[in-house]
C-alpha cells in the first residue's frame, strides 16, 4: 500500500530543473517533517544508470525510436522497483528529476511514436504509479537550446543534439499534457531569473506539502 508521495520534476532540456530541485532539497529537508530522498531518470539505481549510458551515449545515432522507448521504460521499472516503491512504503517523500511524463513528451510528442502505446507502456512500468504532483518547467525551447550550449559544466547528450522542431514538439507535448491534468500539473515559467523560478517553486510545494 502506497503511503509516501512522488514529486517529478519535469520540462525540457535547459529549462533549470535539476538545479531548482537541488538548490530545494536542503529547504525541503528541514522543513518537511518526514525523510526526503532526490532521484532522477533514466538512473537512480545502478542498472538504470547503466541503461542511461547506453540512451545518452551521442555515437547511438542509430537507435530506432521505440528501442529509445523500451530503455528508457526498463530504467524506469528497475528503479521503480529498487528505489522508489520502498521510500514510498517507509511513508517518504520522493522528489524525482523526471519522470512518465518525459517519456508521453519526448518519445510520443518528440519522436511521433502515439501517445496512447506510451501510456501503455508506462503504466506496465510503473503498475499504474503516478506522481502526486508535477511540476512543468516551461521555457521557449530557443532559449533552453541556448542555455545548454553555454552551459559548461552540464553533460551534453545525444537528445540535447537534436533539433530545434523535436525541442518545440517536446514542449507542446509537456504543455498539452498540463492542460489534461491540470490538478497534477502545475506550470512554472522557467524563462524567468533563476532566484524567481526558485521562489514559485518553493511557494507551489509549500502549499501542496502544507509547509507553512
Ligand atoms: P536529463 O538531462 O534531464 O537527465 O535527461 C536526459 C534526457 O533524456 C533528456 O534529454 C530527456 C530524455 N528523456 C526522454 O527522452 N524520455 C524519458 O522517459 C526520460 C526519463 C528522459
Amino acid at each position: 500500500m502506497k503511503k509516501g508521495k512522488i514529486i517529478s520534476f519535469e520540462g525540457p532540456d535547459g529549462a533549470g530543473k535539476s538545479t531548482v530541485l537541488e538548490t530545494l532539497m536542503p529547504v525541503l529537508q528541514q522543513k518537511y517533517d518526514g525523510h526526503v530522498i532526490m532521484t532522477r531518470e533514466p538512473g537512480g539505481v545502478a542498472i538504470a544508470e547503466k541503461i542511461r549510458h547506453v540512451i545518452l551515449d551521442v555515437n547511438h545515432t542509430s537507435m530506432d525510436s521505440k528501442t529509445e522507448l523500451l530503455l528508457y521504460a526498463a530504467a524506469r521499472r528497475q528503479h521503480l522497483v529498487e528505489k522508489i516503491l520502498p521510500e514510498l512504503e517507509k511513508g517518504n517523500l520522493v522528489l524525482i528529476d523526471r519522470f512518465i511524463d518525459s517519456s508521453v513528451a519526448y518519445q510520443g510528442y518528440g519522436r511521433g511514436i502515439a501517445v496512447s502505446d506510451v501510456d501503455w507502456l508506462n503504466h506496465y512500468a510503473t503498475d499504474g504509479i503516478k506522481p502526486d504532483l508535477t511540476l512543468l518547467f516551461d521555457v521557449p525551447s530557443e532559449t533552453g537550446l541556448a542555455r545548454i550550449q553555454t552551459n559548461n559544466e552540464r553533460e551534453v547528450n545525444r537528445l540535447d543534439l537534436e533539433k530545434l522542431d523535436m525541442h518545440q514538439r517536446v514542449r507542446q507535448g509537456y504543455l498539452s499534457l498540463a492542460s489534461q491534468e491540470p490538478k497534477r500539473i502545475k506550470i512554472i515559467d522557467a524563462s524567468q531569473s533563476l532566484e524567481t523560478v526558485i521562489k514559485d517553486t518553493q511557494t507551489i510545494l509549500e502549499t501542496f506539502l502544507e509547509l507553512s
